[in-house]
């Protein structure tokens, strides 16, 4: 595995092929002088920040109609792996920072999307802390992330685009818990023949003593504070789509309203009580890889920003495992909780 010699002189065309262009953005340009520099171990080239890694349960809802169960939704439960964490550096403080979760789970059989990987049997769900993305299509990604990497200057892009300006700028929100923030898939994935949106809320979680909101890793002692102390639960919805103008599959700034679609809850994520600090768990978590694509064609990723992010994350994981020395296949089954 190598990087492709980075030249930020040379020109990125986001108009004729944006999803080689955020490929060379995210990992020659992103990652390529990170590792140069000696970053050691490899890290995402995003949400390289993890807060935590916990063993997990998705319980599908007793009773379940016949027309929802379709791929994960057809099992009764399955086993899961979360990576919680941000999009911003390590030891950067994190309580205004995007906050993402990686869900991991086993037990799947059937071919998957993404290429090479077709016989694994996980798949994953990313959802992060904002029910829009900032951008609609790949092609706005690529000219944002341009203006950031390539330009080192938002500004232009941002005055020009006062929608992605205004997406960001509510993305600092506060975040008080990993457990208590809702999440959600901000992208469209089919369901069947049709399509849906994913959406993570908070149904219960145990209070643990607050950590001081100086830390810079809050979120990290808050999860454990509060996994130390008992069980958490949310509920897995999705929400239908309903027609082109109301809920647009490549326009990921505009909301799908739940006026016009209510979310439904299809499962339950129980994440029992446990000691994220165990020995191993970290690194277990570190060492895993998600990305949308790693899933049945009745879940497929819709939309130009899913196209992108099938190519960039493969890319990304590729090159992460292999200069930190970790097999690129998926866990056969998932690694047993190590706790006293
Ligand atoms: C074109 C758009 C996007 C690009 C280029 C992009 C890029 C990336 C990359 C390169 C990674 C690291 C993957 C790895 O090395 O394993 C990543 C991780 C992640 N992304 Fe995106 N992303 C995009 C859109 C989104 C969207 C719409 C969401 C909303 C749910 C999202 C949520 C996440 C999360 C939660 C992670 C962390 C996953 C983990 O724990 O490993 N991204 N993204």
């Amino acid at each position: 595995m190598k990087l492709t010699k980075a030249n930020s002189s040379a020109p990125l065309d986001c108009s004729t092929d944006p999803v080689a262009c955020l490929k060379k953005m995210f990992i020659d340009m992103t990652m390529g002088p990170r590792i140069n520099a000696g970053q050691n171990p490899v890290r995402r080239a995003v949400f390289l920040k993890p807060h935590g890694i916990a063993k997990a349960d998705f319980i599908m809802m007793p009773g379940l109609p016949e027309k929802y169960r379709i791929g994960i939704f057809a099992h009764e439960k399955l086993e899961a792996w979360l990576r919680f964490s941000s999009d911003t550096l390590p030891g950067y403080a994190d309580m205004k920072t995007t906050t993402g979760i990686g869900i991991k789970l086993f037990g799947i059989p059937g071919e998957k999307l993404l290429p090479g990987n077709e016989y694994a049997d996980t798949a994953d769900l990313l959802l992060q802390n904002m029910d829009v993305f900032f951008v609609d299509t790949a092609k706005d990604m690529c000219e944002f992330t341009r203006a950031g990497v390539v330009d080192h200057n938002y500004d232009p892009y941002l005055k020009a685009h006062p929608r992605t300006s205004q997406i960001l700028d509510e993305m600092e929100k506060v975040v008080n818990s990993c457990l208590t923030t809702s999440y959600w898939s901000g992208l469209p994935y089919a369901f069947g023949d049709t399509a849906v949106k994913y959406k993570l809320e908070a149904i219960s979680t145990p209070f643990g003593t607050p950590p001081s909101q100086n830390n810079n890793n809050y979120l990290q002692a808050d999860l454990q504070a509060r996994l130390n102390m008992g069980e958490a639960q949310f509920k897995f919805l999705v929400q239908f789509s309903v027609n082109e103008e109301k809920t647009p599959l490549d326009k990921a700034t505009v909301e799908w309203s739940e006026a016009d679609s209510p979310f439904i809850q299809l499962a339950t994520l129980v994440i029992r009580k446990q000691d994220i600090t165990a020995q191993g768990q970290d690194a277990y978590g570190e060492n895993l890889s998600f990305n949308p694509w790693n899933t049945l064609e009745v879940h497929r990723p819709l939309g130009s920003i899913s196209e992108a992010r099938k190519a960039v994350y493969q890319a990304g994981a590729e090159l992460r495992k292999y200069k930190n020395g970790i097999p690129a296949a998926e866990p056969l089954t998932p690694r047993e909780l190590n706790q006293p």
